[in-house]
């Protein structure tokens, strides 16, 4: 199957930047959504472009569902048909819960899980109807098992595996599959944020001995992105040097 679009939210970011690059050096054409008037994304195109990638920039406030639908319109007018989506977007608001604000809890489940809903929801159709299509939903480790200090991160992240398996059954017949990577600590500014002693303390308990790389998590998005991954549906694939292990 010839690789058309694919669309990876939050794309400039740590993850994302690696799952871009990663998915156009397998062939595919890849849009990055960032916020509107980002301000890094200047630098962030140049930089790419002098390594070689020509990304389409696709803007769009993912919390804001209209935003949402009309990005999806121009990639496909303007740039192709997006066959594969890598919902990637994603922000911390740390605290233990007895000190975590409102503001925390909605600005996280807005960002990490309503956004599944509003960037899938005008695309997941479209896939369908061509018989072929991607969804990857980055989740997390701290989904899985949980962590303190994020009750709302955790949440969210623990929603997107719901998210999956009911999409992954709603279009196994329609050639599309749906997939969550849940990922351990990766070595990306969200994670150099933790406090450097609470950060060791973690670190000291991944077997691997240390953080992953985002290319390795990128690596497992573009297998699953391929036609070789096309009988995994539904699958929360643990990609954490062994932090937890299910
Ligand atoms: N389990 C049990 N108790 C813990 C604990 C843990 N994991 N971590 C800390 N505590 C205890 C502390 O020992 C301390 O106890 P005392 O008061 O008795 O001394 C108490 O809880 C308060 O801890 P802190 O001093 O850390 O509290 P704080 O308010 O200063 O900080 C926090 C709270 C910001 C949540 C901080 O603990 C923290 O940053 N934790 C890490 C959260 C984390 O893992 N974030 C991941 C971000 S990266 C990411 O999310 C990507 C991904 O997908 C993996």
């Amino acid at each position: 199957m010839a690789k058309n679009v694919a669309l990876v939210t939050g794309g400039m970011g740590g993850l994302g930047t690696a799952i871009c690059k990663a998915l156009a050096d397998d062939g595919w054409r890849v849009a990055v959504n960032c916020l509107p008037d980002f301000p890094p994304a200047v630098e962030w195109v140049a930089k790419t472009k002098a390594d070689g990638y020509n990304f389409f920039v696709a803007e769009a406030d993912v919390t804001n569902y209209d935003q949402c639908g009309a990005m999806v319109k121009k990639i496909e007018a303007e740039f192709g048909q997006i066959d594969c989506l890598v919902n990637n977007a994603g922000i911390t608001r740390d605290a233990v819960f007895r000190k975590m604000t409102k503001d925390q809890w909605d600005a996280v489940l807005s960002t990490n899980l309503d956004s599944v809903f509003n960037v899938t929801s005008p695309i997941l159709p479209l896939m369908a109807e061509r018989g072929f299509g991607r969804v990857i939903n980055i989740s997390s480790v701290n989904g899985v098992k949980g962590q303190f200090g994020q009750a709302n991160y955790s949440a969210a992240k623990a929603g997107l595996l719901g998210v999956t398996k009911a999409l992954a059954q709603e279009v196994a017949k329609k050639g599309v599959t749906v997939n969550a990577v849940a990922p351990g600590y990766v070595g990306t500014e969200m994670v150099l944020a933790i406090k450097e002693d609470v950060r060791e303390q973690i670190l000291a308990t991944v077997p691997v001995g240390r953080f992953g790389k985002p290319e390795e998590i990128a690596d497992l998005c573009v297998f699953l992105a391929s036609d070789k991954a096309g009988y995994i549906t539904g699958a929360t694939i643990n990609i954490n040097g062994g932090l937890h292990m299910v």
